[in-house]
């Protein structure tokens, strides 16, 4: 099990706020939030473990308490600006054990970071042993094996400051034959003084198909499901997988 740092979310983390904007994940997080309310009894504790710069957070902590886990502390560091009202943990999410379970545990975009079936397997274990019985689990990556396609992105902002960001993403697997993809990422990034510099970051991202996440949460004891979004943004909707915990 290795630790991969990223610049991004290492020195590079006081720029997420304008890379990445909480506004652009209230139709996605709207969504998870009527997952996470089907446990039994109704939902109110949520676990997020790689929570990032706490963008769903920000909209999900409306509708439950939320406990906040991130790898990075530089990214715990922009999620506690934001939300000052939520409780948040440094701990990688393969071995983080809490010692008390939630109603429900989300894992968005961040359970990409698990390159490997063995390390999927280390996060979902993770997952259950946070979920109390009648609750629910919910884990949502950008993408699975059916649905990838190669893509660029561009992006950024600017802060009343004088600071901004623009980037520009390529994403591509360049082996179909295992379970990773390649993200690289450009970063232009201009300083208060007007100073601006160019970074770059290379992300590599788990893959899995369908079959696997579904295996990998009933292994685990789930009752799963996947779920396909419902969305208005202009882009492929993302498949959620949902796992019950028998009990409660
Ligand atoms: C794209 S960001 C998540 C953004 C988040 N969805 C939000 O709403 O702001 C991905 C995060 O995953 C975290 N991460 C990567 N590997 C992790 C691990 N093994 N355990 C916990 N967090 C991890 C990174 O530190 C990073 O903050």
């Amino acid at each position: 099990m290795s630790v991969t740092s990223h610049r991004f979310y290492d020195d590079l983390a006081s720029w997420w706020p304008l890379i990445s904007a909480p506004a652009e994940y209230a139709d996605e997080a709207a969504f998870a939030a009527s997952l996470l309310r089907t446990s039994t009894p109704a939902t109110e504790t949520v676990l997020e473990l790689g929570s990032g710069g706490g963008n769903n957070a920000f909209h999900l902590k409306r509708h439950f308490a939320l406990t906040l886990v991130d790898l990075s502390e530089a990214m715990l560091e922009v999620s506690r600006a934001l939300n000052p009202d939520c409780e948040h943990q440094q701990g990688d999410m393969r071995t983080i054990r809490l010692g008390r379970t939630f109603d429900a545990v989300f894992v968005h975009d961040a359970i990409e970071y698990m390159t490997d079936e063995d390390d999927l397997r280390r996060a979902v274990a993770t997952v259950w042993e946070h979920c109390r019985p009648g609750g629910v689990a919910v884990l949502v990556p950008d993408d699975i094996a059916e649905n990838f396609e190669p893509t660029t992105a561009h992006g950024g902002t600017d802060a009343p400051d004088g600071r901004g960001v623009r980037y520009l993403s390529w994403s591509t697997d360049p082996d179909p034959t295992d379970s990773t993809t390649v993200t690289e990422y450009a970063f232009l990034l201009r300083d208060t003084d007007g100073s601006t510099r160019v970074a770059h970051d290379t992300h590599t991202l788990g893959l899995f198909p369908r079959e696997t996440w579904l295996r990998v949460l009933t292994d685990a004891g789930f009752v799963a499901r996947s779920v396909a979004e419902v969305t208005s943004e202009d882009r492929l909707p993302r498949e959620f997988f949902v796992g019950h915990r028998p009990g409660g």
